[in-house]
């Protein structure tokens, strides 16, 4: 044991665990999703429930697989059968496999959208851009056929050599060096966009709460992606985990990762909102809203190019260090289950992802080519995204609580948060467990019930 520990490949500070945790956090769930369904949901009531579902579900959940991954230093599926006897449990892990899948078939083609967006600037595709143009040309990315698809290729392939040069030299290089960048881009931006004339309406819808917009599903909705945001329920935080350092403070790096996720998630609303508003858009534009708010407000002003390029480029660095996250996954699981060469790990992986991703690629647009396939009520692409978030992730997150609450013993637990007694943190861990054992599991079942009620509905309808 003390021997694997020592050879396995691991992150080399705590700086490191940070920042290639923040990475795999920070995605286009903070640039992309949130904003948007911000939007659609009623702005600043949404953002409570949000940030209070980070705090009773997401925390918890994020040391309990950190826990399981450090502990045993395994892969999401090892790690599992190392913790517990009972096979069953080793197909949480499976379960975690299959979702990074479905995540990364959709994902690989938005960002494919967001580099693409990147070439464009750089381009001068967007100098005369309107209201209407930004519209048509968020359309024509979709369209494609073709580019779409090489778009996603390119990001696969990026994805593919950062993953091949290791943990060590790809992941921790990589997200150490970018997302400070990332930082810096966002803040820039941020502050362009509140000095906008009428950017003040945009912030206020941000900032405002209103109750009254509230309903079940809005709750549901934040729950679900407070869970998609901080990277749970899939074995990507296992993972990772087992890859941290032996000294570090697991407890606070979740909470250090947490608020600083949100903090970009609220740097992003402060982007892209005033524009929303100074533009006469609509808040509930849906999954294009960054792609059309963005390009119309930076297009316009002095150095606008720059801040343009700038902000799909931090888009597209938040995209990657999230996607290396997603395949580590299985590739963690092919390299010490299956013996496989790192090198041929990744490469399957990729295939497996291009291959499938495409369907999400042809059904993104309601004028795509695919769009008209319908699964359960449902495109390709909203399939991937509705079976990942709605229900693998709030499944696989209610079985890590159980697992880690009720069936880790409760010594072990405690040994391993407080670095076996050296972190002095025991409060942290009480308030920790308590949280994890009757408040978590309570509200992960009642996302996940209420996903497969959607489901029934669906199979009803099906059945006419
Ligand atoms: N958290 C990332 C985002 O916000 C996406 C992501 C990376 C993810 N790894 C994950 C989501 C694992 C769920 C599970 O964009």
């Amino acid at each position: 044991m003390e021997n694997r520990r020592t050879t396995r490949e691991g992150f080399s500070s705590g700086l490191a665990v940070f920042f290639a945790t923040l990475g795999s956090a920070v995605g286009l769930g903070n640039i992309w999703k949130l904003p948007y369904i911000i939007g659609e949901s009623g702005g600043g009531a949404f953002l409570l429930i949000y940030v209070l579902c980070i705090f009773l579900v997401g925390i918890p959940v994020m040391i309990s697989e950190f826990y399981i991954g450090r502990k045993t230093r395994k892969n999401s599926v090892g790690a599992f059968k190392e913790l517990n006897a009972n096979p069953a449990w080793k197909s949480v892990g499976f379960a975690g496999i299959l979702s990074a899948y479905f995540i990364m078939f959709f994902y690989s083609d938005v960002a494919g959208w967001v580099y693409s967006y990147v070439f464009r600037v750089i381009r001068g595709d967007f100098a005369n851009i309107t209201t209407e143009t930004a519209g048509q040309k968020f359309n024509s990315t979709l369209l494609g056929p073709v580019s779409p698809i090489i778009w996603q290729i390119v990001v696969m392939a990026v994805v593919s050599v950062i993953l091949i040069a290791g943990v060590k030299k790809g992941i921790e290089k990589v997200t150490k060096t970018l997302m400070p960048v990332l930082f810096i881009l966002i803040i820039i931006c941020g502050i362009r966009a509140v000095t906008l004339p009428g950017s003040f309406e945009g912030i206020r819808f941000l900032f405002n709460v209103d109750f009254t917009k509230v309903t079940s599903s809005v709750l549901l909705t934040a729950l679900g992606l407070a869970f998609f945001k901080l990277s749970l329920g899939m074995g990507t935080m296992i993972t990772y985990g087992s890859y941290f350092t032996e000294d570090n403070n697991m407890i606070n790096t979740s909470i250090r990762v947490a608020l600083s996720d949100t903090l970009v998630s609220l740097l992003a609303g402060i982007a892209i909102f005033p524009a929303v508003f100074s533009f006469h858009m609509k808040p509930s534009a849906g999954p294009g809203l960054l792609f059309m708010t963005i390009p119309l407000l930076f297009s316009k002003m002095a150095f606008g190019n720059i801040l343009l390029i700038a902000f799909f480029l931090l888009s597209s660095i938040a995209a990657t260090t999230a996607m290396l996250s997603l395949v580590e996954v299985p590739v963690a699981y092919f390299t010490e289950e299956r013996g496989m060469s790192r090198k041929k790990a990744v490469i399957l992986n990729s295939l497996i992802i291009v291959l499938f991703g495409v369907l999400a690629t042809l059904s993104a647009d309601n004028g795509s080519v695919l769009s008209r396939v319908k699964i359960f009520g449902k495109t390709f692409f909203d399939l991937f995204d509705f079976l990942s978030s709605n229900v693998l992730l709030p499944a696989g997150g209610l079985l890590i609580a159980i697992f880690a609450g009720h069936l880790v013993n409760k010594k072990d637990l405690t040994e391993e948060l407080s670095n076996k007694g050296t972190l002095h943190n025991n409060r942290f861990i009480e308030a920790y467990y308590f949280i994890l054992r009757y408040i978590t599991p309570v509200l992960l079942a009642i996302v996940f019930i209420s996903s497969l009620g959607v489901l029934n509905y669906l199979f009803k309808w099906i059945r006419g």
